[in-house]
């Protein structure tokens, strides 16, 4: 495996694998990563992973400074899963200069996530257009925890007409439904027992909504009730349309609910999708 810094060495890496699989994360790898790359390898000749932890997509208040960087053991994880190429720039190297060009993704950029992060989808969309052109692949692989990334990306990518397919992998759960993410190791033991309660409250609302429920509104308050008696700040939980996130007309089939809430000082997102016959 080889692990690269420069976008120079990178392109001279890959002028012997055209035929590449990228997944592009920022690093304090956990088995959803790994289960991304599990499904690159079959793919391509050439597994490439990105691992950079982009300032464009955190706001002022974030946690940019105190995201886990972890690039040894992430190497030696991506390693044993067979990765055979890992792009770790430092910031100079993505950005030498201020990035003054961006990606502006549409209305969908500020709904949902991006109501609370204002111009976080502008800094995932911005950063991942300049991984696609550092490394030219032909397939990218992301994760459904973060439902609205991969919509704003899926549609980036049909819009201007990128040749790459986006694949979209679906959650990876620790045993008691939680999902999996780089966040939960800021969680103390006593969250992370409270943690699933945001899973299977979703389940909950998925089942209500297979039966039948057609006030929207009511089950996301449920919701919302019952994290906030637990100890949370939900964020928004929020049922809509799998394939735009608008608000659902009645009779919609294809639904998705997602939800972002504080436990803590952790904010855990998560989502699942529902299909009514
Ligand atoms: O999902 C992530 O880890 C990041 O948003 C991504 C896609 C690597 C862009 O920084």
């Amino acid at each position: 495996m080889d692990i690269i810094h420069s976008v120079a060495a990178l392109r001279e890496r890959l002028q012997r694998e055209p035929n590449n699989v990228f997944v592009p994360t920022m690093g304090n790898l956990h088995a959803g990563h790994i289960q991304l790359i599990n499904i690159a390898k079959p793919r391509a000749a050439c597994t490439v992973v990105s691992i950079f932890v982009n300032r464009l997509q955190f706001g002022p208040r974030e946690d940019f400074d105190k995201y886990p960087r972890t690039l040894t053991a992430d190497c030696a994880k991506l390693e044993a899963a067979g990765v055979d190429v890992v792009f770790a720039p430092d910031e100079g190297e993505i950005y030498p200069e201020p990035q003054t060009y961006t990606v502006e993704p549409p209305d969908i950029q500020h709904t949902l996530d991006g109501a609370v992060r204002p111009g976080h989808f502008r800094g995932v969309a911005t950063v991942v257009l300049k991984l696609f052109n550092m490394v030219n692949p032909h397939s990218a692989i992301f994760g459904k925890k973060d439902y609205q990334q991969c919509l704003v990306l899926n549609n980036m990518v049909r819009q201007l007409a990128l040749p790459i397919e986006i694949i979209l992998a679906e959650t990876v759960r620790a045993e008691d439904g939680l999902a999996l993410s780089s966040r939960n190791t800021y969680l103390s033991l006593e969250e992370r027992k409270e943690a699933p309660r945001l899973y299977q409250l979703l389940q909950k609302a998925r089942e209500e909504l297979k039966s039948g429920a057609r006030d929207y509104q009511r089950v996301e308050l449920d919701v919302m009730a019952d994290l906030a008696h637990h100890g949370w700040k939900p964020d928004y939980i929020a049922v809509r349309r799998q394939s735009d996130l608008l608000p659902p007309e009645n009779g919609e089939r294809k639904l998705v609910v997602l939800a972002a809430a504080r436990l803590g000082k952790t904010r855990l997102i998560d989502n699942v999708e529902v299909e009514r016959g």
